[in-house]
């Protein structure tokens, strides 16, 4: 049932693909669907071409035969899809659950609109339901924790199952922190977090989101202006 509705969501997104836009893929289990059918759009003739928010989904446009560009060339998006962790009413954001999130904020900053496809689980009130994933750089990590613990945020390192630490693309580790209850004040958390010397970025995503589609559990599709 929730991969039908991330299907449904993901070919919506490609709807609004058009012909010779340059395109930013996100990462996740959402945004891989909208890859694929972004594929198909691409093999029945549509042309574009992309950039992508991590190896895996630049693995599976190259595999589907969408041209990519050259990130150190491109300076701006025409549209940029991807899902996202929590959405709140203001379209706040917490994504990084993936562990992309530094590489999808800039795609999604150079982007003229970034479109958010989400199931309607990703709905909340109040964003901090669940972690807020924090990128950190390995230097130093322990006084970068313990900097992020003074100030009340508490959280753990991300591992893999293997038991060893994950690492980011970009060499980097996840601290996802598990907020006590949902945060009134995310702006005030993100520069709070943004400003201990070793926090690369964190997983708030502000002022980013345009159109929102949601697929909601009894099959509706909404989208939000
Ligand atoms: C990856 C992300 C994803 O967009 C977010 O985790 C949503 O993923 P999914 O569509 O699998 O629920 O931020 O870093």
């Amino acid at each position: 049932m929730h991969e039908e509705i991330k299907k449904a969501i993901g070919e919506h997104a490609a709807d609004l693909v058009h012909q010779g836009m340059h395109v930013g893929l996100g990462t996740g289990s959402t945004a891989f669907y909208f890859i694929q059918s972004l594929i198909e759009k691409c093999k029945k003739g549509l042309k574009v071409k992309a950039l992508a928010s991590s190896q895996r989904s630049y693995d599976q446009a190259i595999k589907g035969g969408i041209p990519m560009l050259d990130i150190n060339q491109t300076t701006s998006l025409d549209i940029y899809v991807d899902g996202a962790d929590e959405i709140d009413p203001l379209k706040r954001m917490i994504k990084g659950k993936g562990g992309a999130l530094v590489k999808e904020k800039i795609l999604a900053s150079m982007s003229r609109e970034m479109i958010v496809i989400v199931d309607q689980s990703k709905l909340v009130d109040h964003l901090g339901k669940d972690v807020l994933p924090v990128e950190i750089i390995p230097y130093a990590y322990g006084s970068t924790l313990h900097h992020l613990e003074k100030l009340g945020y508490k959280g753990t390192l991300r591992k893999k199952d293997d038991g060893n630490l994950y690492i980011t693309e970009n060499h980097n580790y996840i601290y996802d922190i598990a907020f006590s209850s949902p945060t009134l004040h995310p702006e005030k958390d993100h520069e709070m977090i943004r400003n201990i010397p070793g926090v690369v970025d964190t997983g708030f995503f502000f002022h980013l989101a345009g159109r929102v589609i949601v697929g909601f559990f009894d099959g509706q599709i909404v989208i939000r202006p």
